[in-house]
């Protein structure tokens, strides 16, 4: 029997026994309620209030304007879809980085106001001091490594990273010291699946992957990118379920020319 099928509600501790087990972990994004519903009710593992939300809810170039408000708010609204998974939230840009006290304070409020399970955070030793803190509190933190999407300014473009020896050395020292500072999981994003595959063996903890290959732990897509409803967004990682572009325009289509011929609302569609 499966640990994904013999469980009620996912736990950071489920998520540790399926890595035991060598059973995959599925994980995708949310950002509101219905969407948070149905993937809940479809048998996801785990739904992350992505700091994508910015790009995907709000249109913005980068993660970085959503704000701590926002992410609340997203998340809260994931919540009251959910019944099973557990739900990761974003920590954003600004509300951990620098400042342990300020980071602690963040992951807080994510907790009270949203009533969400845990948090993410991006970086490596650099965030230590705010990863440790944010623990102190008993709030579980989930790391994300590689490429970093809240850094992007700093390495000014979104192609794959730790190709180098160097940087992939460091990815893996940064991803030993998380797993040492007690982080429940830790995404890995778009970096060699070689080396991704060998911070899944050397860590304990789960290894979850976007663009990162098939020998981690568990694997995470944006919900709209799988869907197909952004058409824009089209990566060698990215597989598509679903054309959902191309479909809605048709929907949209039909019903304008049903509007415009005057064949909606027709009898049995009036009081
Ligand atoms: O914000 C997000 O959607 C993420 C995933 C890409 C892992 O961090």
């Amino acid at each position: 029997m499966s640990v994904h099928n013999n469980v009620k509600k996912v736990t950071t501790h489920v998520l540790q026994q399926m890595k035991s087990e060598g059973e995959k972990i599925s994980m995708l994004t949310g950002y509101d309620f219905t969407m948070a519903r149905i993937i809940d009710k479809s048998g996801i593992d785990v739904i992350l209030v992505g700091d994508s939300a910015s790009n995907v809810m709000a249109g913005h170039e980068t993660t970085l304007p959503i704000t701590l408000d926002q992410m609340i708010y997203h998340a809260s609204s994931v919540v009251r879809g959910v019944e099973r998974a557990l739900v990761v939230v974003d920590m954003p840009f600004g509300s951990y980085q620098g400042n342990s006290k300020e980071a602690l304070s963040s992951a807080i409020r994510i907790m009270k106001e949203s009533g969400g399970h845990s948090v993410k955070v991006e970086g490596g030793q650099e965030i230590l001091e705010s990863i440790t803190r944010i623990l102190t509190a008993g709030i579980p933190v989930m790391g994300h490594l590689g490429l970093t999407p809240q850094s992007i300014y700093k390495f000014g473009t979104y192609v794959v990273r730790a190709k180098e020896e160097d940087e992939a050395e460091l990815l893996i020292a940064d991803a030993k010291a998380l797993q040492a500072a007690g982080c429940f999981a830790i995404v890995l994003e778009k970096i060699p699946a070689d080396l991704a595959t060998r911070v899944a063996k050397e860590l304990a903890i789960p290894i979850i992957g976007i663009g990162a290959g098939n020998g981690v732990d568990g694997q995470v897509l944006v919900v709209h990118d799988m869907l197909g409803i952004n058409n824009e967004f089209n990566p060698r990682f990215l597989r598509k379920y679903h054309n959902l572009y191309e479909e809605m325009v048709g929907s949209f289509h039909r019903y304008i020319d049903d509007v415009k011929s005057g064949d909606f609302p027709n009898k049995e569609e009036q009081y």
